[in-house]
């Protein structure tokens, strides 16, 4: 029986939509257990344990990409990582899935393989590869083949996950971007990107703030978020340096240097709005395994 720990994750950070990934201190557990036959999925509600359930399905193409065949397994479930979010809880679900049944199957693939697998299941890298890997981390395909490439983060950024109640599905948040994008546009975007990731590896407080901000997504899932117009002014009022959407939200990201910014934004939301604020650290470990 092994045991698999997964972080969460927040992809698009700053301008690298759909590559730039961070691994966050909030993680899933899920169990591998070989059973006689068939199937058993616990510690989800009843409308998951069934066929579908991302983690089995993560499971049962790893196996087959193993060549082996499908042998009966019990999974159990126990993830803090808000679903729908934009917290990474579908890449915790298929890593923790290709992870394990890689670990009962005696460990036939690397990590690079498995990030591969992982990265055609969910469809881009950016999600899969700092919840493999931990970290800060940029990926992009080459040729089918996804590329990592690891950044690391400054140990006095701190960050606060502000996670409404109001899920967005990923689905239809793609679906509002338009198909085509202008020249100025993207080359805000390269700029930004590039600039804010010295930023968060220096810890350079000004060019953080003057790097963060994106064109490719933000400016058209930020109308799914209703408290992102006050949590933008709360940032602006108490000197944040960053703040982002995680992934396709609903969930956004602050960065700051100063933990009393962050829960002085936490106490001013809070006479308004019931989101959740998590204070999480950068997880430099990605997904974890054990025998138990
Ligand atoms: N890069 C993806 C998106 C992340 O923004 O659609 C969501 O999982």
């Amino acid at each position: 029986m092994f045991l698999v720990s997964v972080p969460a994750t927040s992809a698009n950070v700053g301008a690298g939509f759909d590559c730039l990934g961070l691994a966050l201190s909030m993680r899933g557990n899920f169990t591998f257990k070989k059973i006689e036959d068939g199937f058993m999925i616990k510690g989800c509600e009843k409308a998951y344990c069934n066929e579908d359930n991302l983690v089995y399905v993560a499971f049962k193409k790893t196996v087959e990409a193993a060549k082996q065949s499908l042998f009966g397994v019990e999974i159990t479930i126990d993830c803090d990582i808000p679903l729908k979010r934009g917290l990474g809880s579908s890449a915790a679900c298929i890593v923790a899935g290709c992870v394990g049944a890689n670990a009962l199957l005696g460990f036939p693939f690397s990590k690079e393989q498995l990030f591969a697998i992982c990265t055609e299941m969910e469809g881009h890298p950016d999600n899969v590869a700092p919840a493999l890997f931990g970290g800060l981390t940029l990926s992009f395909m080459k040729e089918n083949t996804p590329i990592l490439v690891p950044y690391h983060i400054h140990k006095s950024l701190q960050f606060m996950a502000v996670v409404p109640n109001t899920t967005v599905s990923t689905e239809e948040a793609r679906k509002i971007l338009p198909k085509q994008l202008s020249y100025t546009d993207a080359v805000f975007n390269i700029g930004h990107c590039a600039a804010f990731l010295r930023g968060l590896e220096t810890g350079d407080t000004q060019l953080i703030k003057s790097a963060f901000g994106d064109r490719l997504h933000e400016p058209y899932r930020k109308q799914l978020i209703p408290e992102y117009p006050l949590l933008e002014q709360l940032c602006r009022r108490f000197d944040a340096l960053a703040l982002l959407i995680s992934g396709s939200g609903s969930t956004m990201l602050i960065i700051s240097n100063e933990t009393k910014n962050l829960k002085q934004i936490e106490q001013e939301l809070s006479k308004v709005s019931d989101a959740a604020c998590h204070h999480l650290k950068v997880e430099q470990e990605g997904a974890l395994v054990k025998e138990i």
